[in-house]
């Protein structure tokens, strides 16, 4: 059809098209959502050891053997207590600099582990110093290149008081009464590999930090109807530390609810069991407690009209008899 033997023009201009409609869906898309991604609420940002650190990473290319993303399939399952996170890897929304983005560890290839919760995996220095140094001192078979510029093989007596000896077994030196000394660029990158640590996701274990739950028994709301509650200030106390005060979750972690089309169904009944039971049925999310507790219809109706009224969000409002009636209908349904 396209003559691709005889007309050259076809030929390159469909190259052409192929790579960069593959570039674009492969490398360029995914960077750009990647970047969109809010750090959890625990999460810690790094040292400014540990973010030159990711510079050597970078500088270094690990990532052409441990592309950094842990998929949720069984294959992945051993590197972390959950599919990765690009913040996992980095922790700020800022770009590096002005060429580089991130997160922009994406490599290749999966030759090595998936270092995501490496911090957790192996926690010793001298292991990660003694890896660098030559994989083989303490991975036998290892086919991981040594990275022997990152240290210096000095003289016992050269060495000098700060400096930060690696135990290298004598077989790898070239003589006996040398030490090898770890260099800064060695040191930040192993501060950057101890902080890979799996930032726990919220969820019904660790909800300390929403105030609502806190809260012993569920109160009567102080016999206030749902129409004089304030479903904004309910929903910033119960909801907003996942949803966000903006309703728009946080990507990987907590779904949006302004545009959800749960939240703006005619029929509430399914969001309403949602808040009273909590919810757990996506895997690219966490876990969401239940409020059954906690919460009285009449406040349950007032954060479910504020959500259903906010961030663009347009739909009819419920009463707190409606949601007695789901609440009936899901205690039947738990007898
Ligand atoms: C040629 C591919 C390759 C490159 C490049 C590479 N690695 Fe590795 N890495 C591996 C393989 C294979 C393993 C598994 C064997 C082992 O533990 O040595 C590994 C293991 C590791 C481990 C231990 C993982 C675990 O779960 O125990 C760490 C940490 C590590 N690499 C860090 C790095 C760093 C930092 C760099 C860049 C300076 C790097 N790697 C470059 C292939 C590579
Ligand atoms: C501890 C974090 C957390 C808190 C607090 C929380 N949620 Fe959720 N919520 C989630 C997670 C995680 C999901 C998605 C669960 C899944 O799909 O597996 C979710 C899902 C939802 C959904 C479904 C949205 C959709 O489009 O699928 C609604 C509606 C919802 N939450 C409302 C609320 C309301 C109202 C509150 C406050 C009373 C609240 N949530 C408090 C974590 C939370």
């Amino acid at each position: 059809m396209f003559d691709f033997h005889k007309n050259h023009r076809n030929l390159v201009v469909t190259a052409l098209v192929v790579f960069t409609t593959l570039s674009l869906g492969i490398a360029v898309l995914p960077a750009f959502q990647m970047q969109d991604y809010e750090p959890l609420p625990d999460q810690v940002g790094f040292t400014a050891n540990e973010a030159e650190g990711l510079r050597v990473y970078v500088a270094e290319n690990c990532m052409a053997c441990h592309t950094q993303q842990v998929r949720n399939i069984a294959m992945d399952e051993v590197w972390g207590d959950r599919p990765s996170l690009p913040s996992d890897y980095y922790y700020s929304k800022k770009r590096m600099d002005v060429w580089r983005q991130s997160p922009s560890l994406l490599g290749s290839e999966r030759t090595g582990p998936d270092l995501t919760n490496i911090g957790k995996r192996q926690p010793g220095k001298e292991w990660h110093l003694l890896h660098l140094y030559n994989p083989r001192t303490v991975v036998k078979a290892s086919i991981m290149p040594s990275y022997p510029w990152m240290f210096e093989e000095v003289d016992s007596v050269l060495v000098k008081d700060n400096d930060v000896i690696v135990p290298v077994p004598d077989s790898y030196l070239d003589k006996k009464s040398n030490k090898v000394i770890a260099t800064t660029e060695a040191l930040q990158l192993v501060a950057y590999l101890q902080s890979l640590k799996q930032t726990p996701m919220p969820d019904a274990s660790s909800i300390g930090f929403i105030p609502a739950l806190k809260k012993e028994e569920q109160s009567d709301g102080g016999g206030a109807s749902s129409a004089e509650l304030d479903g904004e200030s309910l929903y910033m106390q119960t909801c907003a530390a996942c949803h966000q005060q903006n309703g728009q979750g946080l990507k990987g972690a907590f779904p949006p609810l302004a545009g959800s089309s749960v939240v703006m169904d005619t029929d509430y009944d399914f969001m309403v069991k949602i808040i009273l039971q909590g919810y757990d049925a996506r895997s690219e999310y966490g876990q969401m407690p239940g409020f059954a507790e906690q919460l009285s219809d009449a406040e349950i109706s007032a954060i479910v009209n504020h959500e259903r009224s906010s961030w663009g969000n347009n739909a009819a409002p419920t009463t707190e008899s409606d949601i007695k009636r789901v609440r009936d209908f899901v205690m039947q349904l738990n007898q």
